[in-house]
């Protein structure tokens, strides 16, 4: 029996459109394509342990049909979601080298683009650890017919929406159109997303810094400093932090964008741009991020800010709690700073940066 008010992710996508009275449903149209697509790669992700049964990635299964990689399969199935919604003009994600064009009748003149990674963290689909589908939504730049490149290298800050969909402990899908950020979550007997988390707003601060720690000897000073800064011990700022690296960024990001913290990929040696991709991962992220009261930069500038100027472009990310990504700013741009030390400027965390200067 339902003992209190749910709202099903089909009926707040209604209540928002009706919040804008000229708005068409073609927005409304493609997200729920979008989470049709997340449900059957979830199911499928799902089943991810049984491969030694059912025959793993590039095998024949039990019945002799080819087993797909899940992040092949995570990108068909998005694709042909979006395709047939007839809300979308075209795709590009972190499978395809290029940009994909639907046209077909009914998607050729439709006003958005989609880019998506499929499946983030796919190296963990073996091992039940949590993964992600991300995706980012633009108004195209051309006004009908074929989508071109140039719809497809926009700046973060002509997001229309984004998401991702975390495959954890459960299945919940977050999304924001740039004001609110909420959470659903799958109800796997009912297969609905049910509103879980409303208007999630991150932490100011937070506690938590995640970085693939064993590329120390690659990071800049800058970069290694402000992670012996999250290491030392100081009552007033909560140090040390913890660290939590999963290696997926969408449950990385997760996790800290509810407990509070900051998830980095820096530029490195042999990534002079870090390895995350701009369009598929960082963006939407970023676009997330600030929506929930936090923030992303690059190191040089906001993430939403970066003109991209290929589909596969990368970028260093620092995204979390705002006062988080602040001190970190705060070491990369001043190189003489020193770690470890406290000092009355380190005092000002509530209204500023933390300084830690040497001293
Ligand atoms: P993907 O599975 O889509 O290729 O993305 C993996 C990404 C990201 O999810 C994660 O944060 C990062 O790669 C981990 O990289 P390292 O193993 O280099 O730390
Ligand atoms: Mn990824
Ligand atoms: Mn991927």
């Amino acid at each position: 029996m339902i003992s209190k008010k749910v709202t099903t992710l089909e009926a707040f996508i209604v209540q928002q459109q009706k919040k804008f009275p000229t708005a068409t449903g073609e927005l409304s149209g493609l997200l729920r394509h979008i989470v049709l697509a997340a449900k059957i790669i979830n199911r499928e992700v799902n089943k991810a342990g049984l491969v030694d049964i059912l025959g793993a990635a590039g095998t024949d299964n039990a019945s002799g049909e080819a087993v797909m990689k899940l992040d092949v399969l995570a990108d068909n199935e998005l694709i042909s979601a979006l395709k047939i919604s007839g809300d979308c003009c075209g795709i590009a994600s972190e499978e395809n080298d290029t940009f994909v064009v639907f046209d077909n009748e009914e998607a050729i003149d439709a006003k958005y683009i989609v880019c998506f990674d499929p499946l983030d963290g796919s190296s963990n689909i073996d091992v039940n650890t949590s993964i992600g589908t991300i995706f980012g939504i633009y108004r195209r730049i051309s006004t009908s017919g074929k989508c071109t490149e140039a719809d497809f290298l926009q700046s973060g800050r002509n997001l229309v929406a984004a998401g991702y969909v975390i495959y954890g402990s459960s299945t919940m899908l977050v999304y924001t159109t740039g004001e609110e950020v909420n959470g659903f979550t799958l109800d796997p007997s009912i297969g609905e997303f049910c509103l879980s988390h409303p208007n999630i707003k991150t932490p100011e601060n937070g506690r938590i810094y995640s970085i693939n720690e064993s590329y120390q000897h690659r990071f800049s000073e800058e970069v290694n400093k402000y992670v012996a800064y999250c290491k030392v011990e100081d009552k007033a700022t909560k140090r040390p932090y913890s660290a939590r690296y999963i290696g997926s960024m969408v449950a990385d990001f997760h996790r800290n964008l509810i407990k509070g913290g900051i998830f980095m990929y820096p530029a490195m040696t042999g990534y002079k741009n870090g390895k995350l991709r701009l369009l598929f991962e960082c963006a939407p992220m970023a676009f997330i991020v600030e929506a929930a009261g936090g923030k992303a930069t690059t190191g040089t500038k906001d993430v939403l800010d970066l003109q991209p100027t290929e589909l596969h472009q990368r970028c260093p990310i620092f995204i979390g709690s705002p006062k988080m990504v602040e001190q970190v700013q705060f070491f990369l741009d001043n190189a003489d700073v020193a770690p470890g030390s406290k000092t009355a400027a380190e005092q000002q965390l509530k209204s500023a940066p933390v300084m830690a200067i040497d001293g």
